[in-house]
């Protein structure tokens, strides 16, 4: 059972509330811990960003629901490859949103210095998932 990373971008389908994504994240964390899987969520208001982590059958298994929800829209594959280790052990989906703060990081990772992830490769955007976990509180 080896270990594997996927990382994908999606545009929300409507204006997201705090609510709603507090749903997802409900129902994702709950998921998750019976999958072992982990990851990040980043979003922006205009794009998601995620990354799971854990098996390769549970995270496809995984990634097929989230492609069937339609709450987001677009869903472009960015990478997906076998891993050593994983980045975020400590969470079965951890959430961050746009702020002042993350939006200082974009010029690092993107041509056009925005968060764009559909114009980004799969190793930016997983760099830029790890100097977003610098911002995340202690769990
Ligand atoms: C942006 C986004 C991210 C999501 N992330 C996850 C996730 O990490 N894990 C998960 O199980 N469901 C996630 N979901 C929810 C799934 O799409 C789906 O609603 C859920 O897995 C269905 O679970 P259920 O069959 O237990 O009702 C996400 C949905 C969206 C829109």
């Amino acid at each position: 059972m080896y270990l594997a990373r996927l990382i994908y971008t999606s545009v929300p389908t409507h204006d997201f509330s705090p609510d709603d994504i507090s749903g997802i994240l409900e129902t994702a964390r709950h998921n998750n811990r019976e999958h072992s899987i982990t990851g990040l969520l980043y979003f922006n208001h205009r794009y998601f960003l995620q990354c799971l982590e854990g098996s390769r059958s549970n995270i496809n298994k995984i990634y097929q629901r989230i492609l069937n929800d339609c709450r987001h829209q677009e869903p472009l594959l960015l990478d997906y490859r076998e891993i050593e280790v994983r980045d975020f052990p400590e969470w079965e989906m951890a959430y961050l949103p746009e702020t002042e703060q993350t939006r200082s990081l974009y010029m690092r990772y993107s041509p056009t210095g925005e968060f764009s992830p559909y114009h980004m490769s799969g190793e930016s955007c997983h760099q830029l998932m790890l100097s977003l976990r610098k911002v995340l509180p202690a769990v």
